[in-house]
C-alpha cells in the first residue's frame, strides 16, 4: 500500500472527485481497492480495510445508508448514523479515501433504474426482506462503476449478499474481483454487526447462541449426522437461548445456495432469527472432515 499520513485521508462526497482522484490513481499504475459500508464502523469493517491494505496500493471506504435496502418496516430511520467517529477510525486505519455520498448525489430527481440477481435474491433473507438485495444489488453496482476498482472486498458475515455480488460483477462484466473476507467476532463467538447496538445487555447475553447452535450443527452434518435432524437441533436451541423468532436455519451449497443435498456438496448453515429489536444473521462452513 502507499503510505498514507494519518491526516492525509480525504472525503470526497460527489462522483466527480471521487472519479478525479480514483483515475489519477489508475493512470499512475496504482491498484485501487473498494470497501462498501453503512457505516457505524466496528472491527469486522477495519479487517475489511486491513485485508484492503495488504491487496491493494490504495484504499476507498464507503458509507452509504442505502435506503433503498431498508423496507418500509425496517430501521433505516434507527440505523446507528456516526460519520466523525468513522472517519477518525477509517484514517487512523490509513484509509486514503472515503467516499460519503448524499440520497440525492446517489438517487438524484427522475433516479428510475434497479439491478435484479434473479433466484438468487429471493431466497433466504430475500424471503423476509422483500427487496432488499434489489436494494443492494442496485448501489453496489453503481459505487463499483463511479469508483472503478480493481478490486472490492465483502463480508462473509452477510454471506448471500457476498455470493449475490459475485453473481452480479460476473453477469455484468464489470471489471473487478469480489473478494470475501471471513467473519470477525466478539470473544463469544458473536458476529460483529452495527445492528448488534439494538440488544439490551441481557439479549447480547444471549445471542452468541446462534453461532454456538449453526456450530454444532455444521460439526454433526461434517461428522455423517443427518441434515434434517442436525438443523432441527440447531433451531431448538436459538429458541430456547431466547431468540422469539426464527426466519430461516438451512444448510445450502456454498455457490449456488441450493438447498444442501448431501454432505459431498460443499455447504454453509445460514440463519437468521429475532432478538429483541435486533434481527441477526450469521453463517459457517460445514468444514467436510
Ligand atoms: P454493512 O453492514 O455496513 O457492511 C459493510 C461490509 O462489512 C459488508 O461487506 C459486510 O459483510 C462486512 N461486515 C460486516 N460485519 C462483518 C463482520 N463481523 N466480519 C466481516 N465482515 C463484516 O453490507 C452492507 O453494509 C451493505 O449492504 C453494503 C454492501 C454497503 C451495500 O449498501
Amino acid at each position: 500500500m502507499a503510505a498514507a499520513d494519518a491526516d492525509s485521508t480525504v472525503i470526497v462526497r460527489d462522483i466527480d472527485a471521487l472519479r478525479r482522484r480514483i483515475g489519477a490513481w489508475r493512470r499512475d499504475h496504482q491498484s485501487v481497492a473498494l470497501v462498501p459500508t453503512m457505516g457505524a464502523l466496528h472491527n469486522g469493517h477495519l479487517t475489511l480495510m486491513a485485508r484492503a491494505q495488504q491487496m491493494a496500493d490504495r484504499v476507498v471506504a464507503t458509507i452509504f445508508v442505502n435506503p433503498k435496502q431498508f423496507g418500509p418496516r425496517e430501521d433505516l430511520a434507527a440505523y446507528p448514523r456516526q460519520e466523525s467517529t468513522d472517519f477518525q477510525m477509517l484514517a487512523a486505519a490509513g484509509v486514503h479515501l472515503l467516499f460519503a455520498p448524499d440520497v440525492a448525489t446517489m438517487y438524484p430527481k427522475g433516479y428510475a433504474t434497479s439491478v435484479r440477481v434473479a433466484g438468487l435474491s429471493t431466497m433466504l433473507d430475500g424471503a423476509h426482506r422483500r427487496g432488499h438485495f434489489d436494494g443492494v444489488t442496485t448501489v453496489v453496482t453503481k459505487l463499483l462503476l463511479q469508483a472503478g476498482p480493481n478490486i472490492a472486498l465483502f463480508g462473509e458475515k452477510d454471506y448471500q449478499q457476498l455470493t449475490i455480488i459475485k453473481r452480479l460483477a460476473v453477469d455484468l462484466n464489470i471489471p473487478v474481483d469480489i473478494i470475501g473476507v471471513p467473519t470477525v467476532r466478539e470473544g463469544d463467538g458473536l458476529a460483529m454487526s452495527s445492528r448488534n447496538a439494538y440488544l439490551t445487555a441481557a439479549e447480547r447475553a444471549r445471542a452468541p447462541a446462534l453461532y454456538r447452535a449453526i456450530t454444532a450443527a455444521a460439526a454433526d452434518i461434517a461428522a455423517g449426522g443427518d441434515i434434517t435432524a442436525a438443523l432441527a437441533v440447531a433451531r431448538e436451541k436459538i429458541l430456547q437461548a431466547g431468540f422469539s423468532k426464527i426466519d430461516y436455519v438451512d444448510a445450502r451449497h456454498e455457490e449456488t445456495l441450493a438447498r444442501l443435498k448431501s454432505i459431498r456438496e460443499p455447504g454453509r448453515i445460514l440463519a437468521a432469527a429475532h432478538m429483541g429489536n435486533a434481527r441477526l444473521i450469521d453463517n459457517v462452513a460445514i468444514q467436510r472432515v
